[in-house]
């Protein structure tokens, strides 16, 4: 077994952790909402029709921040098709998905809902058919108390009291050709901008996300992101960030996707800036990278005009968690600027939990490095000073062959590390040295292993891949040595003594 170390040191925090980079997504896209959060007939349905056996899966994972309605779907969606008596509401075609939309569920629903599932809403603005009016009206729907004629059809529509979502997107991946009404930068940062006048002017207290590059690859990135800064920097906090991973034979590659996603922040956070001095202006733009995720684009090809069809029900591997832990690792350790994020999506479509319709809940392997992320990745996180080999990458060259996290939760007095080793073929003696952190003991020790990389779990086996307990023996401390198996991903937890 060769050797590596790290030290971790007080003096380089990187920031606190705002609780929103382990939000989700829930689209109308599928059967993330109809038969995912939503099934009035299965038994485990409340009087809502909202599946608790699914909102139990979703408490465990302590989702802060849940994006809707989407998305694709969102760039065609009329979002006063979504509420009143349900019986009244339109049946339309969904041309994101190709899918049918019965409207049975909508803002209301979803509010009521994130209550249920203890999570806030992230609330996205349609500006593909949609318009700045249209916007506004929503907000004033969801946001003001009373006495105005959108808000007084919230309170008819059984609503007493607004919703009050603080946080707002002003459309969604506008650059992209597929978008219903796709815009160019420059329509779509002036349309942003009036957009998000409105919005604060209803509410001065939200958070607005203008649409940033919708990947890497877009022939547009990342004069987009310039561009449509430039007409919004003023009006909005964010910009965001969408970013997808698939193996495509190439193991080393695909364990790289945490560089890949690092160099992919650095550069927005650099136009960020960039806007941020021409205009002579003293905030800082976040970033939102409100849609991650391993994706294999199944299923995208079913027959059209189904109502929930199965779409995107990816089956995660062993080597998909590991890589969804290698991105969660550069997600946090980009906190200082990476101030909300959204897994994509939470169930079923691309998602860590899968239902089957009248039947049970099914946690995939990506559920697990995000459980314990989110859980206990909480607090300030700390710049990990990592010495280690590296592996050679077609894609990047040389790189580090180990991606960690330190984060501390001062409040708790519990410190979390989390590693994941990219070697193919060595394991790892890790030295971790964290003497700045005065004595520690070492409490829980979990690992993400296999013999077999693409190993899955199913309603047969649903604890196929899963997190073991490794036995703890030198407990108490300042150093620690941790054995880091070939392909593995783990998870360490002290607490100070
Ligand atoms: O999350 C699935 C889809 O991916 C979203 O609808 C879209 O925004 C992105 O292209």
């Amino acid at each position: 077994m060769k050797n590596a170390n790290c030290l971790v040191n007080k003096n380089y925090r990187i920031a606190d952790i705002d609780e929103r980079v382990y939000g989700s997504f829930i689209e109308h896209m599928g059967r993330a909402v109809y038969t995912g959060i939503y099934e009035p007939d299965h038994q485990e349905a409340d009087e809502q029709g909202f599946r608790k056996d699914v909102i139990q899966a979703i408490n465990e994972l302590n989702v802060p921040i849940v994006r809707y309605p989407g998305g694709n779907f969102l760039s065609g969606y009329d979002w006063k098709d979504g509420i009143g008596p349900k019986e009244e509401r339109p049946v339309r075609l969904d041309y994101a998905w190709f899918s049918i939309e019965d409207n049975s569920f909508g803002i209301d629903e979803f509010a009521d809902w994130s209550k249920k599932a203890k999570t806030e809403g992230m609330i996205a603005v349609n500006l593909g058919t949609g318009t700045p009016a249209e916007a506004g009206q929503l907000i004033e729907y969801c946001n003001i108390e009373k006495g105005t004629h959108w808000s007084d059809l919230r309170r008819k529509n059984g609503h007493e009291e607004p919703h009050n979502f603080k946080v707002w997107c002003l459309g969604n991946e506008m650059d992209g050709p597929w978008q219903t009404c796709q815009l160019t930068a420059e329509d779509y940062g002036k349309k942003a901008k009036e957009t998000a006048k409105i919005l604060k002017w209803v509410d001065p207290d939200i958070e607005l996300v203008a649409c940033g590059s919708s990947s890497k690859e877009m022939p547009t990135f990342p004069e987009w992101d310039l561009t449509v800064l430039d007409h919004t920097y003023e009006y909005v906090d964010f910009i965001s960030l969408h970013r997808y991973y698939e193996y495509n034979g190439d193991v080393q590659n695909f364990l790289a996707a945490h560089y890949d996603l690092n160099e992919f922040i650095q550069t927005i956070r650099a136009a960020a800036d960039y806007v941020k001095a021409k205009h002579r202006g003293t905030k800082d733009i976040y970033l939102s990278l409100d849609e991650w995720n391993v994706w294999y684009n199944s299923q995208m090809d079913t027959k059209r005009w189904q109502h929930a069809p199965a779409i995107a029900e990816d089956v995660y591997t062993l080597l998909d968690a590991l890589v969804v832990g290698g991105l969660l690792c550069t997600i946090v350790n980009n906190a200082d600027r990476v101030r909300m994020a959204c897994l994509a999506q939470l169930v079923n479509a691309l998602a860590p939990i899968h239902t089957a319709p009248n039947g049970e809940v099914l946690k995939h392997t990506t559920y697990y490095p995000f459980q314990q992320v989110s859980n206990y990745g909480r607090g300030d996180v700390y710049k990990n000073l990592v010495v280690c080999d590296d592996v050679e990458t077609e894609r990047f060259g040389k790189i580090p062959e180990l991606q960690s996290l330190t984060t501390f939760d001062a409040d708790k007095g519990e410190l979390a590390f989390f590693v994941l080793n990219t070697n193919q073929t060595e394991d790892i003696k890790l030295d971790l040295d964290l003497k700045e952190f005065g004595q520690l003991k070492m409490i829980d020790h979990e690992v993400l292993v296999g013999d077999d990389m693409f190993a899955v779990n199913s309603f047969e086996n649903p604890q196929n891949v899963v997190p073991e307990k490794v036995n703890l023996v030198e407990t108490i401390g300042t150093e620690f040595a941790i054995e880091l198996p070939k392909l593995s991903w783990h998870m360490v937890r002290f607490s100070v003594q």
